[in-house]
C-alpha cells in the first residue's frame, strides 16, 4: 500500500506544470525531510484551482501544519478573500507563522491557535469554504461542526479519505487499523450526508468533495 495510482501514472501527471514558487518547493522539501504531512501535489492543485474557480470570500481551514496549504490557498483569494486556519500544535504554528510572513500573505490568513473543538464554538460567521486536515480520529466530530460553518452552496474539501490505499484495502497492518477504521467509518458518514452533495475522488490520498444544498 501506500500509493492511490500507479505511480507510472503520477509521475506522467506530475511532469505537466511543475510548481516553480521557490517558498512552496522549499515547504515541499522540509514537508518531506521533517516527515510533516501535507497534501499532496495534485491534491494542492485541485484545492487551488477550486479556490480560483469558486472565489470564497471566506475560507476555514482545520489543520495549518507548515501553512504550505494555506499559503496556496491564499495566494489564490480574490482581493476581499480571507482564510481563518486552525492549529493546535505549538512547534507548527511557530514554522507556520514564520512561513506566512515570508510568503507575505499576513493579511490574508488569520491563524487561529488551539484546539479546533475549542476554536470552532466560538466561531459565529459561516464559510464559502472548508477545507478539513485535522487528526483522521477528529474527523467525524470535527465534520459537524464544518455542516453547522457552511453556508448554502459552499464547498467542503477533506484529505485522506484513501488513507494511503488502506480504506479500500483487506489487508491493513496492525498500526493502521485504527485510524482506517476512522476514516472508512468518516467516509460513510461523509458520503450520505443528506445536506451535501458529495464525491470522493482519487486524487492524492483520496479528496472528499461536498456542496452543501
Ligand atoms: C495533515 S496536517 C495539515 C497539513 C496542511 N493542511 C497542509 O496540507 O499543508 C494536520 C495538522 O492538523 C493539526 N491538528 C490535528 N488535529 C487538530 C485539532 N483538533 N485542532 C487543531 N489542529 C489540529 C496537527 O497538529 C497538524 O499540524
Amino acid at each position: 500500500m501506500g500509493k492511490i495510482i500507479y505511480p507510472s501514472q503520477l509521475k506522467y501527471l506530475q511532469s505537466f506544470g511543475p510548481e516553480t514558487d521557490p517558498l512552496i518547493l522549499e515547504l515541499e522539501d522540509f514537508a518531506e525531510k521533517n516527515s510533516v504531512p501535507i497534501l499532496s501535489k495534485d491534491s494542492a492543485r485541485l484545492l487551488e484551482i477550486l479556490i480560483s474557480m469558486t472565489e470564497p470570500k471566506r475560507v476555514l481551514e482545520l489543520g495549518t501544519a507548515i501553512a504550505y496549504s494555506s499559503i496556496i490557498i491564499a495566494r489564490n483569494l480574490k482581493k476581499k478573500g480571507i482564510l481563518h486556519t486552525i492549529e493546535k500544535s505549538q512547534d507548527n504554528i511557530k514554522l507556520a507563522k514564520e512561513n506566512i510572513s515570508k510568503a507575505g500573505l499576513n493579511d490574508k490568513i488569520i491563524l487561529m491557535e488551539g484546539n479546533a473543538f475549542d476554536v470552532m464554538p466560538r466561531l459565529d460567521k459561516k464559510y464559502d469554504f472548508i477545507f478539513l486536515d485535522a487528526d483522521k480520529r477528529d474527523y467525524k466530530r470535527l465534520f459537524d461542526y464544518c455542516l453547522i460553518l457552511l453556508k448554502k452552496d459552499g464547498i467542503i474539501f477533506v484529505d485522506n479519505l484513501l488513507w494511503k490505499g488502506y480504506a479500500a484495502s483487506p489487508r491493513v497492518p496492525a498500526d493502521q487499523k485504527s485510524s482506517t477504521n476512522d476514516i472508512r467509518e468518516f467516509n460513510k458518514i461523509f458520503t450520505s450526508q443528506k445536506s451535501l452533495m458529495t464525491t470522493i475522488l482519487p486524487v492524492g490520498d483520496g479528496i472528499g468533495l461536498g456542496i452543501k444544498l
